[in-house]
């Protein structure tokens, strides 16, 4: 099958987000004997097994719930962050034993105290504007947001805002920057995401997928065995 060919009816359609999620995603498909891409992916955006049972779509890891909110895709991997923020109506069946970080709320290191006891407005800057929003409404504080796409914690060293909602995983970005955790909004990790027509337009296909994977991190899951799909020290996810 080529990129630019319709799939089969039976073909499953799984929205991968590209970077560490997506090699992690492959490596417990790899371990679960579910069906690979075929070839070298280079880069080629849509990639299929060599059975054709499978087609995986290489998205912007902010996008996968879209993909499979519309149906573009049956079945997606992505981090809670990512889904939470993107408001997307999807299933969640599976959580996935890989991405663990957390998002939280930072504050300059001379002055962790403030973040909730702000007189005035806070202004904070997030890549997760939504999730942030409903944080500090559900605590009566006003706060402006500011939504960046990166390296966020560049707004309380530039003057730009008072506090930071970011992902945390080690805790040394916050650290090399002058800023400490002052609260934990939501602890994350990767998820399954299922399309809600798929679920049951393709439920024998959708559903052996399902049970192999949790079949397969219920096996490695036992005592002594090692969780090989541990996310590395380093970069959290988008
Ligand atoms: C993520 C996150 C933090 C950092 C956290 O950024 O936004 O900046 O990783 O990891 P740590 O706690 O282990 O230091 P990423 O590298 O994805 O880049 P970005 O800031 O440009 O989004």
């Amino acid at each position: 099958m080529t990129p630019d060919t319709a799939p089969e009816a039976s073909t499953l359609l799984i929205a991968l987000p590209k970077g560490r999620l997506a090699d992690q995603t492959l490596a417990l498909f790899a371990a679960a004997g579910l069906p690979l891409p075929e070839g070298n992916a280079g880069r080629k955006l849509i990639l299929t097994s060599g059975d054709g049972a499978m087609r995986y779509i290489m998205a912007k890891p902010g996008d996968v719930p879209t993909f499979v909110e519309y149906g573009a895709a049956d079945f997606g991997v992505c981090g809670l962050d990512t889904l939470r923020e993107s408001r997307r109506h999807v299933y969640e069946p599976l959580l996935l034993p890989f991405g663990y970080c957390r998002l939280s709320l930072a504050a300059p290191a001379n002055r962790p105290d403030t973040p909730l006891r702000y007189a005035s407005q806070p202004r904070v800057v997030t890549k997760y504007p939504n999730l942030t929003a409903d944080f500090f409404r559900a605590r009566g504080v006003n706060a402006e947001i500011i939504t960046l796409h990166g390296s966020v914690e560049l707004g309380p060293l530039v003057g730009l805002a008072d506090l930071i909602v970011d992902l945390v995983e080690t805790g040394s970005t916050l650290k090399a920057n002058g800023l400490v955790e002052t609260r934990t909004i939501m602890e994350i990790q990767a998820v399954l995401i299922v399309n809600r027509a798929a679920y049951h337009l393709k439920r024998a296909a959708v559903e052996s997928v399902i049970a192999r994977l949790r079949q397969h991190l219920a096996d490695v899951q036992r005592p002594g065995q090692a969780d090989s799909y541990q996310s590395a020290p380093g970069a959290g996810m988008d």
